[in-house]
């Protein structure tokens, strides 16, 4: 029988708006799912390629545990007076405290759970103040293009310089309040957009930034602060922490001027014939039972990733998708896309073409044959997408014209990644 004794040592709450884990350089954690095996033509059972962390990475261990040890007092949050359902809120607040740390966030910032990121963008876009013009790039992915009521697209740059005098141009064209909207890391080419910059641009126009960092945070060291961002949205299930939470975070004001997100228990601070909406934009935007076991997780992949260090993280990551990236170069017909060229910085995805074949057809051949898991299609970045293909691949609609996209992270390794590669040079010489 499990017994209680974890709620002494959940720090109390002005402590833990300053708590900063620190790097400890422990081993990089183990993820579940690393021995699977899957069926592959003939009935044979092969360890399973996973090569699809950008679309969902698998659980880290210390997320799994962190998710077991605090079910058996799972409980109501912000409405129970037993022991559980205050440890339960306290493991829920202590969550929020930990991602605000883990991003580099102001102390000041709102943190709200959301499903995703998908969730995070359109929870920001219904709190724009009436007016709002939003600037996007045709090259993010749909989440964060379509959900602004207003807004400016700007076709995808040919150098990151051009990125930057192109949202000039445009924040300067414009009256108003304005928010800037860009990804941090493409999920289709991984390439690193230059958001520090894209902030100071932003900023000189009294405009506003947000960045999605879905395809970041997994990857890469992230701060809110140091890069001068006003908000920032991510998802747990990409960041290895499948329990369906995800996270605006950001400054409060238009947060705690926007319409309530979700109108119903937990917003109100109260309701006679006047309904008293909470101002803090977490109570106002987190109606309902939140999802505490995801924020838990959420919290517990951060502090896994910390706790291993960037470094050693990013070493790996670089190692593995250099050789990639090498090995499909190195097959004739095989076409990587890129935005900005070869040499530009770029997380853990690549995302490719095969002469010959349609992206569904290799995808199938790599799954049913080689156990190796990648996603084809167009990644919910179709104008994106359908840029970097050309006209000459007869543009997205045609069912043709999408890309392969393979994408590592913690628990890949040099065998999955060259059985990929091997895989498709077969492919090609049939
Ligand atoms: C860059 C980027 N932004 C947003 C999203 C949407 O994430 P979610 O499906 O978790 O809302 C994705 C998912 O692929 C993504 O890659």
């Amino acid at each position: 029988m499990s017994t209680l004794t974890i709620f002494s040592s959940v720090p109390a709450r002005a402590a833990e708006a300053e708590a900063v884990p620190v790097a400890t350089g422990r081993p990089i954690p183990a993820v579940l799912g690393a021995d699977l095996e899957v069926p592959v033509k003939g009935g044979r059972l092969v360890g399973y390629a996973n090569l699809d962390y950008a679309a969902s990475a698998p659980c880290l261990e210390p997320v799994s545990a962190a998710v077991t040890a605090a079910l058996p007092a799972y409980s109501s949050v912000h409405r129970g007076a037993g022991y559980a359902s205050q440890l339960t809120t306290a493991r829920y607040e202590q969550a929020r405290h930990t991602v605000r740390a883990f991003v580099g966030a102001r102390p000041d910032d709102a943190v709200i759970f959301t499903r995703n990121t998908t969730d995070a963008t359109n929870l920001l876009a219904r709190c724009l103040p009436a007016g709002t013009t939003t600037v996007v790039f045709d090259t993010e992915h749909h989440a964060s293009l379509l959900p602004w009521e207003k807004s400016v697209r700007l076709a995808p740059p040919a150098f990151p310089g051009e990125a930057v005098r192109a949202a000039d141009a445009a924040l300067a064209g414009i009256d108003g309040p304005k928010l800037l909207v860009v990804t941090a890391a493409s999920n289709v080419t991984g390439e690193l957009w230059p958001i520090a910059a894209l902030a100071h641009v932003a900023h000189r126009h009294g405009a506003r930034i947000l960045v999605d960092a879905a395809q970041l945070v997994p990857h890469r060291r992230l701060n809110l602060t140091a890069l001068d961002l006003d908000y920032v949205a991510f998802s747990g299930h990409k960041l290895y922490a499948p329990f369906g939470a995800g996270v605006l975070i950001g400054r409060r004001d238009w947060l705690a001027d926007g319409e309530p997100y979700l109108k119903g228990g937990g917003a109100v601070r109260s309701v006679g014939d006047d309904t008293e909406w909470h101002d803090d934009p977490e109570p106002r935007h987190e109606a309902g039972t939140p999802n505490v076991l995801g924020a838990i997780a959420l919290a517990a992949a951060c502090d896994a990733l910390t706790a291993t260090g960037w470094t050693a993280l990013v070493r790996e990551e670089e190692r593995l998708i250099a050789r990639l990236r090498s090995g499909l170069a190195s097959i004739e017909g095989v076409r990587e896309l890129s935005l900005w060229g070869d040499d530009h910085p770029r997380v853990g995805i690549v995302s490719f073409t095969v002469a010959g074949y349609s992206a569904r057809e290799v995808a199938e051949v790599l799954s049913g044959e080689y156990g190796i898991g990648v996603r084809d299609g167009k990644f919910c970045a179709h104008p994106f997408v359908r840029h970097l293909l050309g006209e000459a691949d007869g543009g997205c609609e045609d069912g043709t014209a999408s890309a392969v996209r393979a994408s590592i992270g913690i628990g890949s390794t040099q065998e999955h990644v060259d059985r990929l590669v091997e895989a498709v040079r077969d492919l090609v010489n049939r």
